[in-house]
């Protein structure tokens, strides 16, 4: 028989969203008539908007004639959305990234757990806890992140993020390789102002780490001191790699597009000591592996970036912002601890009673039909938390706030 990674057999059954669908469908299933509402994944709800709707039209009339027909595109995606991306993402926010730094792809998750092919089995990785466990899940399987005990893996350093520190983790002790982070941070919603967020470059810088910085949630961002980019602070080129996503921006959860950014200031260091640009690798790795996100989604990117595209996007993410509003308004009404929901939309809920994360799931989805995340499921940290999505509808977002309600009274 086929000898296997054993990587896979150190790894938890299974990942965290496809459990709690498990256990939400074990629920359905006795409970046929009694609606859900869903918050537990962050898939958003919303229609894409009609300027991304009309240019995929377009691109498949381009498909079905022989003389505008494309069929592999370039790996790294078409210059005519690399383009839009440097000049509205970076150039207008003054930051100096070029076309052959953007790599187009099929999203952020597929980047964030695919980036740790270019580095060493040998690096040492830190994340913040709770964290998006695709960045653990993949350091597993690729054999750095040692072995389980007690929910951490002996390899990978854990950077607690609780309301003891106000959600802000403090510097690795352990001197990493690769730190991940994630701002707007997925699961609690919250931020690093730019103060905070410049303390991590200027220590990568003087400890030769390398951030893997996700914003697939920076379109949420509404307060002025948060930076939408990590290259808004000086010297990051050197130290970062930053991935952005159209999923949550414009409802491309099912379409599939986003990109990745490596600057070609950043370098590596082979075996032999001789220095490696990391974009040549990525782009090695991303031909090799790749065959470039579909035609027909990147001109549903491309128009996302046209006046109306821009607008029709920004009027969703405002939908989404106040149900998030409602969301936390109404949970704090209900003497629930509650952060998040500014600049992100996940509230990051402390579980009533001292509840651990799985009561409180089983709680909500038994007493509410309400389904949530339990913030366990994202690291250690994550225990006693609870994690809620603001991509339902105003109407399920409204009950779903009058259920919680009604529970939190009779606890
Ligand atoms: C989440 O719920 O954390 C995200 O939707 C997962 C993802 O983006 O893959």
């Amino acid at each position: 028989m086929i000898r296997i990674n054993d990587n896979f057999i150190k790894l938890p059954a299974s990942y965290l969203f496809s459990e709690i669908a498990r256990r939400v469908e074990t629920f359905a299933s006795t409970h046929k008539g009694e609606p859900i509402i869903r918050m537990g994944i962050g898939d958003v709800t919303r229609p894409i908007c009609p300027a991304a709707v009309e240019a995929m039209h377009k691109a498949v009339a381009d498909e079905a004639d022989a003389s505008t027909f494309k069929g592999y595109g370039p790996e790294q995606g078409y210059m005519f959305l690399r383009e839009k991306i440097v000049e509205h993402d970076y150039w207008k926010r003054g930051i100096d990234i070029s076309a052959d730094e953007v790599f187009v792809s099929d999203g952020a998750k597929s980047d964030t757990g695919n980036i740790g092919d270019i580095f060493s089995s040998e690096c040492k990785v830190a994340v913040t806890d709770p964290v998006y466990p695709v960045y653990i899940d993949t350091n597993v399987m690729s054999g750095r992140a040692g072995s389980l005990t007690d929910g951490k893996w002996s390899r990978i350093e854990y950077l607690p993020c609780s309301e003891e520190n106000s959600f802000v983790p403090s510097l690795p002790a352990m001197a990493p390789d690769i730190i991940y982070l994630c701002y707007p941070n997925n699961p609690t919603g919250t931020t690093l102002t730019r103060t905070q967020l410049k303390a991590w470059v200027d220590y990568a810088k003087s400890h030769n780490a390398l951030i893997l910085f996700d914003s697939a949630y920076e379109a949420y961002i509404s307060e002025a001191d948060v930076p939408h980019s990590i290259y808004e602070i000086e010297g990051a080129k050197e130290v970062a790699i930053e991935f952005r996503s159209f999923s949550k921006t414009a409802g491309f959860t099912g379409v599939r597009c986003g990109y990745t950014v490596v600057p070609h200031e950043l370098k590596g260091i082979d075996a032999d000591g001789k220095t490696v640009e990391l974009n040549a690798l990525w782009n090695r790795r991303q031909c090799t592996k790749f065959n470039g996100a579909s035609y027909i989604s990147q001109r549903a990117a491309e128009a996302l970036y046209s006046e109306e595209g821009q607008k029709q996007i920004r009027d969703t993410i405002d939908y989404y912002m106040e149900n998030a509003r409602m969301l936390r308004e109404g949970i704090a009404q209900a003497g629930i601890r509650c952060r998040g929901g500014i600049n992100a939309p996940y509230i990051w809920i402390k579980t009533p009673g001292n509840l651990s994360s799985w009561q409180f799931f089983d709680l909500m989805l038994s007493k509410c039909h309400v389904v949530g995340t339990p913030g366990v499921g994202f690291g250690p940290s994550g225990e006693g938390y609870f994690r809620l999505t603001a991509f339902s509808s105003r109407e399920n977002t409204a009950e779903a706030v009058e259920r919680i309600k009604r529970l939190a009274a009779h606890m």
